[in-house]
């Protein structure tokens, strides 16, 4: 059976996103979900993946969740018209990631096994957002904190919960 788990940068008031981009500049954090996600399975809503600059991403099975599926066959990725569908295509695969955006965050959080969470340690104007996180639910297994630096635009968190 697959490991699922989540993964998202979060803002201190849960923002993830505006205007279908990444509302800050953590090139920190992008070098991380490369290293996590490289060699594994991922899952997407179709506006998350129009929102990758150059499209899907190298490395990794993409699976774009979408209602209204192209035709032909698309060699850079996978559509799926349900949840069920997108999990059924990762059946094989060890680890797979929910990489956003909100609506598929908030079909998944109560059913993967753990979360990834940068926490963006700033109050950002978002017009996405993920859902609450019950920390009650959800058990620590690590924590690395990190200050602004000349790159990375604010401090930030990566941190690893599992479901208790
Ligand atoms: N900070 C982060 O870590 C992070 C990560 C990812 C995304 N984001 C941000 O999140 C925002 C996008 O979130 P969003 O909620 O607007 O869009 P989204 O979840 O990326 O995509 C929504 C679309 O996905 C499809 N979809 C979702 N669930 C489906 C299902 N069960 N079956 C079939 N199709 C399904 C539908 O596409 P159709 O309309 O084609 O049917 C739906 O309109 C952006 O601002 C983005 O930058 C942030």
């Amino acid at each position: 059976m697959s490991n699922i788990s989540i993964i998202a940068a979060v803002s201190e008031n849960y923002g993830i996103g505006k205007l279908n981009k990444l509302p800050w500049h953590l090139p920190a954090d992008l070098k991380y979900f490369k290293h996590l996600t490289s060699g594994h399975a991922i899952i997407m809503g179709k506006r998350t993946f129009e929102s990758l600059p150059n499209g899907a991403l190298p490395n990794r099975k993409n699976i774009v969740l979408t209602s209204t599926m192209s035709e032909g066959v698309n060699e850079a990725y996978y559509e799926a018209d349900s949840l069920e569908d997108a999990l059924f295509l990762c059946e094989k695969e060890e680890e797979v990631f929910i990489i956003g955006g909100t609506s598929v965050y908030e079909q998944t959080i109560d059913k993967v096994n753990s979360l990834y969470i940068t926490w963006v340690h700033a109050q950002i104007s978002a017009d996405a957002f993920f859902p609450k996180i019950d920390l009650e639910k959800w058990l620590e297994l690590s924590r690395e904190d990190f200050p602004a630096d000349d790159k990375n635009e604010h401090p930030y968190s990566f941190v690893h919960y599992k479901r208790k």
